[in-house]
């Protein structure tokens, strides 16, 4: 292998997903502690008192120098270079943590064994099926009481609909937890509470040996073969294509916290997790090897610059082939022309590295001086390649929006534009209206606070607004021409808008609205995702 194609191959891509306070930050810690990343455990900590703009990994950053965006960080970990995409939670919800999702090879789920899946895996995880990416499973938390492990895999399957193998089982929880068995090995490996967050005696032993009832009792280790049975008996095979596909989900049980099955989990993670994916060109409908010579990237999300004397942006690029070179020429597919490639490598402008090489795998943030759009495609070579955009998601918050002085209306149709070109608002507007007065529909409810705040600091605009009741939103995907939405049969607090490229879409106010909706009108197409 050439030095390229090796640097591409030892990449891994992937984001972690979770619901807040499942364990996400301190299992990512305890990746940086084995990769040499940070020396300590507990250096992630201060997050729940950082504001909400700054995500947890700037204080890594600060603190390691390493070279990470606010929402990506890389470490080395043997001879894998590893790349981490953070999908914020709580009230940083947003399309953002959608569209990062894009950019991933693969994802680790992160379940709470106490809680099981919840409200804002099941949405991620969603996007995650969409792409056809695979998915681990790190059920964490078994220091604590956790539900019962079979009742977590049959949850798993039938609310996120994906089979489960579950690669090592737990021997009972919380005070009683006594570690796991690693099914493929064929051994235990127990598990002894230490306090604090060091790292756990691991000692293996082997389910044979008479040592064992000692070791985990005697009930337990009655119930760990009567369950190992009916695992080998009942439970899916193990099948590396099926995980490929994101059909089938390793799971793997855990305490982040104490540290215990961590390296094994990320050890067979890496092995299996796939090397940089190759991405579709929409112009040909081939596949990008990853490896080739020629550069290609995209970009998948755009970040406003958090220092207001600035009015840059940051756009995030996902490297899809070849190498990135500070100061490279490429051309924009969107925009028709060539640009250097140069300012854009310092991410953040006062204390962010300095990106020199990069390659396929990986993600670095440009300077954009607001030409970037979500979705762009970078390249370099005689054939250019495009990728298909990045779908948008249907946001749950929606809100009218009027200016306060109709004086200033091209600020505020400038704002509107410049802040939906970010992807951090949708804009809905009547079905052929103007922008006198306009719905917003964002990801996170945070954003309407986020787009008053900006629209009246960076363009001098005063707003009016009015929340919505309106919780969800379907793209219309029937033919314009011949399909029309007067037709349809709807409960009367559903409404129809259009986005700005022209497409139609309706908005409900309850799941039973769209229920309605698609019963009461048998040819009518709705999407989850819109422009995929
Ligand atoms: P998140 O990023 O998914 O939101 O979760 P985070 O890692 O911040 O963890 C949420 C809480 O759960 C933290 O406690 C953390 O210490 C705890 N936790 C994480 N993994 C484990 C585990 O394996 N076992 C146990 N028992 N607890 C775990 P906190 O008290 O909310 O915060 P902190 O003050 O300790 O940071």
């Amino acid at each position: 292998m050439g030095k390229l194609e090796d640097e591409i191959k030892r990449r891994r891509t992937f984001a972690i997903i979770s619901h807040p306070d499942a364990g996400k930050t301190t299992l990512t810690e305890k990746f940086l502690l084995y990769g040499g990343a940070i020396a300590q455990a507990g250096a992630v900590k201060g997050k729940k008192n950082s504001r909400h703009a700054v995500s947890d990994w700037m204080e890594i950053e600060k603190q390691r120098g390493i070279s990470v965006t606010s929402s990506v960080m890389q470490f080395q970990y043997k001879n894998y270079c590893i790349n981490i995409l953070d999908t914020p939670g709580h009230q940083d919800f947003s399309e953002d943590t959608y569209r990062t999702l894009m950019a991933a090879d693969s994802a680790v789920m992160v379940i709470d064994a106490s809680k099981g899946v919840e409200n804002q895996t099941r949405k991620l995880f969603k996007v995650c099926v969409m792409r056809h990416i695979p998915i681990f499973t790190f059920v964490n938390k078994m220091d604590r009481e956790s539900r019962n492990p079979f009742d977590l895999m049959e949850q798993i399957e039938s609310e996120l609909g994906i089979q489960t193998y579950p690669v090592n089982w737990p021997i009972g929880s919380g005070k009683e937890f006594k570690g796991v068995y690693d099914r493929d090995k064929k051994h235990i490996i127990s598990f002894e509470a230490s306090g604090g967050q060091h790292q756990v005696a691991a000692t293996e032993v082997d389910l044979s040996d008479p040592s064992l009832d000692s070791l985990i009792g005697e009930d337990l280790h009655s119930t760990l073969c009567d369950d190992i049975e009916l695992l080998d008996g009942a439970s899916y095979e193990f099948d590396i294509e099926k995980v490929r596909k994101g059909e089938l989900s390793p799971v793997f049980f855990g305490s982040a916290l104490t540290n215990f099955g961590v390296e094994p989990f990320l050890e067979n993670f890496l092995r299996l997790t796939p090397t940089p994916l190759a991405r579709v060109d929409s112009l040909t409908g081939e596949s990008v090897d990853p490896c080739r010579d020629e550069f290609s990237a995209f970009i998948f999300k755009i970040q406003a610059n958090m220092n207001k004397a600035h009015r840059d942006r940051i756009a995030f690029m996902r490297i899809c082939s070849g190498k990135f070179e500070r100061g490279m020429e490429a051309y924009h597919v969107q925009e028709g022309k060539n640009i250097k490639l140069a300012t854009g490598t310092q991410l953040m402008a006062q204390d962010r590295a300095i990106v020199d090489e990069a390659y396929a795998g990986d993600i670095i943030g440009l300077f954009d001086p607001g030409i970037f759009s979500i979705g762009d495609t970078l390249c370099t070579g005689k054939k250019k390649v495009e990728f298909a955009g990045i779908p948008t998601f249907s946001p749950e918050h929606f809100a009218r929006i009027e200016q306060k002085d109709t004086m200033k209306r091209k600020q505020f149709v400038k704002g509107m534009e410049q802040i939906a070109q970010e992807g951090a608002i949708q804009i809905f507007r009547e079905v052929g209206g103007g922008m006198e007065e306009v719905v917003v529909g964002v990801v996170g409810v945070l954003q309407l606070e986020v787009l008053e705040y900006r629209l009246n600091t960076e363009y001098n605009v005063e707003i009016r607004m009015q929340q919505l009741p309106f919780e969800q939103l379907r793209w219309v995907k029937n033919d314009p021409d011949t399909y029309n939405l007067r037709d349809l049969d709807l409960t009367s607090d559903t409404k129809a808008v259009e986005d700005m490229k022209g497409n139609r879409l309706l908005l409900f106010t309850s799941d039973w609205a769209i229920r309605w909706a698609e019963t009461h009108n048998e040819t009518l197409e709705l999407s989850e995702f819109g422009n995929i």
